[in-house]
């Protein structure tokens, strides 16, 4: 009776401590990842770290290029990946999971914005589509992203059939001691844009696009902003008569 009830105590500790190490669920995941998660502040282990931020706009179509009022209106996907410090685990503590996918307002996310947008489309993507988060803590997201911007040409990029002007994304608030954002792909129409993209536009066709970070200065603040500039070059399509 001793020895059994014995192997019955081990087998309930032997259970638990099995099941503990095995039955690490999605919730357990979430519990753990977020239970002190502060989406408000940078994810970095120290305040001197920089958070590099990957980016590209991948064309979807374009909707309208207005060469007199030097603007254009394209439909894209905002795509943004970057690490969060925070959000690390150990996929085989939980039966191999090495990705959750959950809701964007839950993380912290850079503020990336499209600094040429026109005042009456958004400076952010206002779709709030899922991030996916890996185990490692690269974190990747894609909101679809739609909008009319300026886009001032610079001095001769106008012919007859041809407009080309460049669009500037950046972190609206954070200067470069905090957040870098730097080029996904150099070619996005050979890149994310090569799946992404139709040319169904009546008059104009998307011929390049073409993205390179920089950092610049301003007047406002004392510190560098980075940005990524995407050159687009448009050509008119040869039944067009605008
Ligand atoms: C994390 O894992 C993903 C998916 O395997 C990979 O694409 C990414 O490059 C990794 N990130 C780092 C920083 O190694």
């Amino acid at each position: 009776m001793v020895v059994f009830s014995f192997s019955l105590i081990l087998l309930l500790v032997v259970g638990t401590v099995f099941a503990d190490d095995h039955l690490k669920t999605e919730s357990d995941l979430r519990r753990e990842l977020f239970g002190n998660y502060d989406k408000l502040v940078r994810p970095v282990r120290s305040i001197e770290e920089t958070i590099s931020v990957r980016v590209t706009l991948a064309p979807l179509r374009v909707k309208d290029v207005d060469v007199k009022d030097k603007t254009v209106k394209l439909d894209t996907w905002l795509y943004l990946r970057w690490e969060d410090a925070y959000l690390r685990w150990d996929p085989s503590e939980y039966g191999g999971l090495d990705q959750l996918s959950i809701s964007a307002n839950e993380v912290w996310r850079p503020d990336v914005a499209l600094y040429t947008a026109s005042p009456d489309t958004s400076l952010f993507p206002t779709v709030l589509t899922n991030v996916v988060i890996f185990h490692n803590g690269t974190v990747v997201w894609v909101p679809p992203f739609s909008f009319k911007s300026r886009c001032p040409p610079a001095e001769g990029q106008v012919t007859a059939d041809t407009f080309q002007c460049t669009l500037k994304v950046g972190s609206w608030t954070y200067d470069v001691r905090r957040v870098i954002v730097q080029e996904h792909e150099q070619d996005v129409l050979q890149g994310m844009g090569r799946e992404s993209f139709k040319d169904t536009d009546e008059k104009w066709s998307l011929e390049s696009m073409v993205s390179h970070s920089e950092q610049k200065l301003y007047s406002c603040c004392p510190e560098r902003y980075s940005l990524v500039n995407f050159d687009l070059l448009f050509r008119k399509k040869a039944h067009s008569d605008e």
